[in-house]
């Protein structure tokens, strides 16, 4: 069976075809019923005459109310009043499930498109969005096979935080306390050693206090780990990695970038290097911007929006202050007030996409920078095991890929690059 996509072309004209989806729009005049059909590709009209088909397809084609599921055969016939420029004339109109009473219609709120999130998916907007969010996956993993990495899983139950304690989320585990991981990062640590260059894909979980339009509580990240690296190389990758992600979509999601507002040469011009910028310079320029703010201080949405205001490529800023930064990161030798690390902040939005650094190998530093958050270094020695069992320098970073979505579908709130969103105030469905 044809999809709806591919018989919207001259080679079809005249040609008898079945389709199969679900009624996008309806509406009969006499012995005339327009439907127009939507499946995963596209949509198109289909006319139903009294004279041409079985009566009882008829009566169910006059019944079947928006979002009821057909199967229908026809010939596709040029039609410039048809949506694609095609029509098809059915012979048959089958309904497989009729619909209740659609509840979505024009101009509902956001919330109760959330409530009805389950139905609103089918959207054009969101599906349109859900095939490029299939793409960023797939390119993701096709970068990192296609550079030598090895696909490798971590425990989503966890004994210890790995970047502060503040948002993780507990779970009760046989009347003892468990988190939800924040990061696979310390257990790639210790695969790095076996593998060298490691990757995946997989929920994160922060207990978020703040609702914002860039923060879920369950996110998609892809993390890489890689030994005998700096942080140099890592940008490097990052760089490379956000690049393959965007000339991808930009070559396999035309139609949908375009139904999403989204021109495609913004994407294929997001190639390295993107720009630098240490947080000591990025600091400055803030400050010279009339921001008020102090050098130590992490960098707020606020901030980072402004930072951007120029750039159209992400811009990568370096060596944060070591004191707020997560206990792993090493101090700079050159510079010890700040560390070997790295974000990468989108354009347009703003947002950071990516979080990453070399990683400490000094066991008396990692000690103290636990206790200073308050851990229990107890809970660490196997991580710290890592350091002592012949340890190399090595580096990683995260993507948060519902932001990369969202950057790339041009959305205004993170919860719209995700099909089922869980967010501070909602769960539901
Ligand atoms: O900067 P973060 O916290 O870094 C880490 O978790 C490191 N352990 C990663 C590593 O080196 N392996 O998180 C990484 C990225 C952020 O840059 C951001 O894009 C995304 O994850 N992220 C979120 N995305 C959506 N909702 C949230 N609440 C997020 N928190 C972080
Ligand atoms: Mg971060």
């Amino acid at each position: 069976m044809p999809k709806i996509a591919e018989i919207l072309s001259e080679q079809f004209e005249g040609k008898e075809v079945e389709i199969a989806g679900w009624i996008y729009r309806t509406r009969s005049s006499g012995s005339l019923v327009f439907v127009v059909l939507r499946d995963s590709s596209g949509i198109v009209q289909v006319t139903v005459n009294k004279e041409d088909v079985p009566e009882e397809d008829f009566l169910a084609a006059e019944k079947a109310l928006v979002e009821s599921s057909v199967i229908v055969s026809g010939a596709v016939a040029g039609d410039d009043r048809a949506p694609g420029g095609f029509e098809i004339r059915a012979k048959s109109f089958r309904v497989i499930g009729f619909a209740d009473k659609y509840p979505i219609t024009k101009d509902q709120s956001t919330e109760f498109l959330l409530d009805k999130r389950h139905l609103w998916i089918r959207s054009r907007k969101m599906t349109n969005m859900m095939k490029v969010r299939s793409t960023v996956f797939g390119a993701i993993h096709d970068f990192f096979r296609n550079n030598g990495y090895y696909e490798v899983q971590a425990p989503i139950l966890t004994p210890a935080m790995v970047e502060g304690g503040s948002t993780l989320f507990k779970v009760d585990y046989y009347e003892k306390e468990v988190y939800l991981a924040q990061s696979w990062q310390l257990y790639a640590e210790a695969m790095v050693m076996a593998l060298e260059k490691i990757y995946c894909i997989a929920p994160s979980f922060r207990a978020e206090k703040f609702r914002t339009t860039r923060h879920l509580t369950e996110y998609w990240h892809a993390e890489m780990e890689i030994a005998w690296a700096g942080m140099d190389e890592c940008i490097e990758e990052g760089e490379k990695l956000i690049s393959h992600i965007c000339l991808q979509v930009a070559e396999k999601n035309r139609s949908e970038l375009e139904a999403l507002g989204r021109d495609p040469e913004y994407l294929e011009s997001q190639v390295p290097p993107f720009p630098r910028m240490k947080y000591d310079k990025a600091v400055k320029m803030l400050q010279k911007q009339g921001m008020d703010i102090e050098w130590g201080k992490d960098l707020r949405t606020l901030e980072e929006r402004a930072l951007m205001g120029e750039f159209d490529k992400p811009l990568i800023v370096t060596h944060y202050p070591k004191d707020i930064m997560a206990f792993y990161k090493p101090r700079d030798p050159e510079d010890p007030k700040v560390a070997l690390c790295f974000d990468f902040i989108a354009p347009e939005t703003g947002d950071e996409i990516i979080g990453g650094s070399e990683r400490d190998a000094d066991i008396e530093e990692l000690k103290k920078s636990l206790e200073r958050e308050g851990e229990d270094v107890s809970n660490y020695e196997w991580y710290l095991d890592t350091r002592r069992y012949g340890s190399v320098q090595h580096s990683g970073f995260g993507v948060g890929i519902d932001r990369v979505v969202q950057w790339i579908c041009g959305l205004q709130h993170i919860r719209d690059a995700v099909p089922f969103p869980r967010t501070v105030a909602r769960y539901y469905p």
